[in-house]
């Protein structure tokens, strides 16, 4: 069984091939090598028989792009804005729990490798570093993910914070009214390790160290939605819809933006993978909000793929999980500009100039009565 040495500092042999190289598998397995088999298995498992988990990258693989010729496409606009941030790639950091199993320096050096790549990163509320330290970090833009904690005014405090610290927007997380079973974690018995802790989470009353139960959102409706985004004074994100009534009601509710996600295939299962349900959300709401997908993305293609079906960004969760525990800080930046630099790849050879402009008729279903 593998064991954590010290993480020392990432050589370009730790990276794989250089970009647009990316070897997601090679990263994947020397994260595995550096990591205790139970952490590996939290990082990487699914809910229940984890067929989300399973289908969501053959998913945004059941379409197929349909390049377009002559049109003059020689330099390719990576650039856009996520609710009026400025990013240099539509690619951002999806928000996860517990980054300093990964490596100690954690959310920071996520966040400095993030910032590196010009991209977008969502900070869990179960980070091991305060939310204040992790925006203090990088001057990079970066939006703050709000699970409940053990109670209403702690997670009101919360929400508060993340406007105070100056995060750009709140991204509510309402997948997870109870927790997933992960049948690794149940195995392993998994808790974080004794010498790391939720930062952001006050003691609890009862002197119990909050666990993920504690981050249960089952009392959440959709009033939380302009709720909190009063109290935080942010643009609210709702993220984990997966039908578009949904997407709807959460634009009725007063959300900015709404993120289609299955939680990387870690709560219900099995559903819709994120490459099925964006098209009916963007159909639904695409219009009047910004739209995102997260979920099995790992080539720029799958990339291209969701923004060509309305995704205005994708955000990764795994790929970046291998890159931190693979090789620190440059380890998130290599797995972000590779991926881009595939996206780019890819544009050109499609005849796109910019990531703004991908029309929907880029892509078409693999097979008649496919693309999902
Ligand atoms: C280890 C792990 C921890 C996660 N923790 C959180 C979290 O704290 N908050 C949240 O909203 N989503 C969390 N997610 C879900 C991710 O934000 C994202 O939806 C998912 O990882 C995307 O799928 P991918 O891993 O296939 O890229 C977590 C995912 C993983 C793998």
């Amino acid at each position: 069984m593998a064991t954590a040495g010290p993480l020392s500092s990432p050589t370009p042999d730790d990276l794989g091939q250089e970009p647009p190289l990316l070897d997601l598998d090679r990263l994947e397995a020397r994260a595995r090598e550096r990591l205790p088999a139970d952490v590996y298995d939290y990082y990487a498992g699914g809910a229940e028989l984890a067929t989300t988990l399973r289908e969501a990258t053959g998913a945004w693989r059941g379409w197929r792009l349909r390049p377009r010729v002559l049109r003059g496409v020689s330099t390719v606009e990576l650039g856009t804005s996520l609710l009026g941030s400025e990013v240099r790639t539509p690619i951002g950091v999806a928000p996860w729990a517990y980054q300093a199993m990964a490596t100690p320096e954690g959310e920071l050096a996520t966040a400095r490798g993030a910032a590196a790549a010009g991209a977008l990163m969502t900070v869990s509320t179960s980070a091991t570093h305060a939310l204040e330290e992790v925006r203090a970090a990088t001057e990079g833009p970066a939006w703050f993910q709000l699970y409940r904690l053990h109670s209403t005014a702690h997670t009101e405090d919360l929400a508060r914070r993340a406007g105070d610290a100056g995060y750009r927007a709140l991204v509510m997380t309402v997948d997870l009214p109870l927790l997933g079973r992960r049948l690794r974690d149940l195995r392993h018995d998994f808790a974080l390790p004794a010498d790391l802790r939720m930062a952001n989470h006050p003691p609890a009353d009862d002197g119990e160290r909050p666990g993920l139960r504690s981050l249960e959102t089952a009392t959440w409706t959709f009033d939380d939605v302009a709720r909190f985004g009063e109290i935080s004074g942010l643009p609210v994100v709702v993220k984990g819809v997966l039908r578009g009534d949904d997407a709807v009601r959460c634009v009725q509710a007063g959300a900015a933006a709404v993120w289609v996600s299955t939680h990387g295939g870690r709560q219900a299962d099995p559903v819709v993978p994120s490459a099925a349900a964006l098209p009916e959300v963007v159909a639904a709401v695409g219009d009047e909000v910004e739209v995102y997908a997260d979920g099995g993305l790992r080539a720029g293609s799958d990339v291209l793929t969701a923004l060509a079906l309305g995704a205005r960004a994708v955000f990764l969760g795994r790929p970046v999980i291998w890159g931190l525990a693979a090789a620190g800080q440059a380890g998130v930046t290599a797995v972000l500009d590779g991926l881009t630099a595939e996206l780019a790849h890819t544009m050109a050879l499609c005849g796109l100039a910019s990531v703004r402009e991908v029309p929907r008729d880029t892509v078409a279903p693999a097979r008649a009565g496919g693309g999902g």
